[in-house]
């Protein structure tokens, strides 16, 4: 099987550390590198890379590949994988002013990539004016990374609805409890809405799904694939096509 792990640093970038300002620990914090640190950290990757023919026609296919073998390592209480869902969405409003976040993938398939949110969060005004966006899974500890970029339009409410009975009932309060992005006085205000919900909606009753809470399904238009290799010359194979009409077509990047 593919060691995915990362060494922590290469035999080069060693000696560059050494010389590095601050590595030492100037921080002043155990283990936390101070700003003089970062020029010198850099992962040694070990992995194999990619090939055109490893490559499945289709890109969601190639995803669903990666996927598993990042939920098998989020699976192993040994493995170098957290949440292998998390991805950072960034979308752009309209003046083209962009912002990123972590957000939980919550399904895909071929008609893309979907995440629930709040309908009136900055995403979700962004989104609004502007449907590009893009969705970056960051599964370094593998050498890896997937890039999504297409365009974002909200889910049925059916489909919304039965995802939201899906999650615990703590969480469907949240989501009634939290009007996400705004600004807020105190944790307090926070706290005392969700209070107020819990009484009303005490475990086991059926709590609503919030009108302004639903999902979003990304339609990819390109997805990349990069594999991190020895000596900076990492592997990227990309999928692209003009719209959903349209055939994919795969291409190596430089990188
Ligand atoms: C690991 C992780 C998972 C998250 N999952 C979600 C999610 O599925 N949906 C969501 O709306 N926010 C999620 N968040 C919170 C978002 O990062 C963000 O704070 C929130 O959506 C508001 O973003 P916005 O103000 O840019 O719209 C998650 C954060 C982290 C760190």
């Amino acid at each position: 099987m593919t060691d995915f792990r990362a060494t922590a640093s290469d035999a080069s970038s060693a000696s560059e550390a050494a010389a590095a300002p601050g590595v030492s620990g100037a921080s002043g914090v155990s283990g936390v590198p101070d700003a003089g640190d970062l020029a010198a950290m850099r992962a040694h990757y070990v992995a194999e890379g990619i090939t055109e023919a490893d490559c499945a026609a289709d890109p969601v296919e190639q995803f669903g590949r990666w996927f598993a073998q990042a939920a098998a390592e989020a699976a192993d209480p040994s493995g170098v994988i957290h949440e292998p869902n998390a991805m950072v969405v960034s979308t752009a409003d309209a003046q083209g002013r962009p912002s990123s976040r972590t957000v939980l993938l919550k399904g895909y398939d071929a008609h893309g990539f979907v995440f629930f949110t709040n309908y009136d969060s900055r995403k979700a005004r962004d989104l609004d004016a502007n449907p590009h966006v893009s969705l970056l899974f960051p599964w370094h500890p593998m050498g890896r990374q997937v890039v999504v970029t297409g365009t974002a339009a909200r889910t049925g409410r059916d489909e919304t609805v039965r995802y939201f009975r899906s999650r615990p009932h703590g969480s469907q309060l949240g989501a009634w409890a939290s009007a996400q992005s705004s600004v807020i006085a105190s944790r307090d205000e926070l706290d005392a809405a969700y209070a107020a919900l819990a009484a009303r909606y005490p475990e086991g009753e059926q709590v609503p799904a919030p009108p302004h809470w639903g999902g979003y399904r990304v339609t990819p238009l390109a997805v990349e694939f990069w594999q991190g290799r020895t000596n900076r010359l990492h592997d990227r194979l990309c999928y692209v096509r003009e719209d959903v009409s349209t055939a994919w077509t795969l291409r190596r990047l430089s990188p």
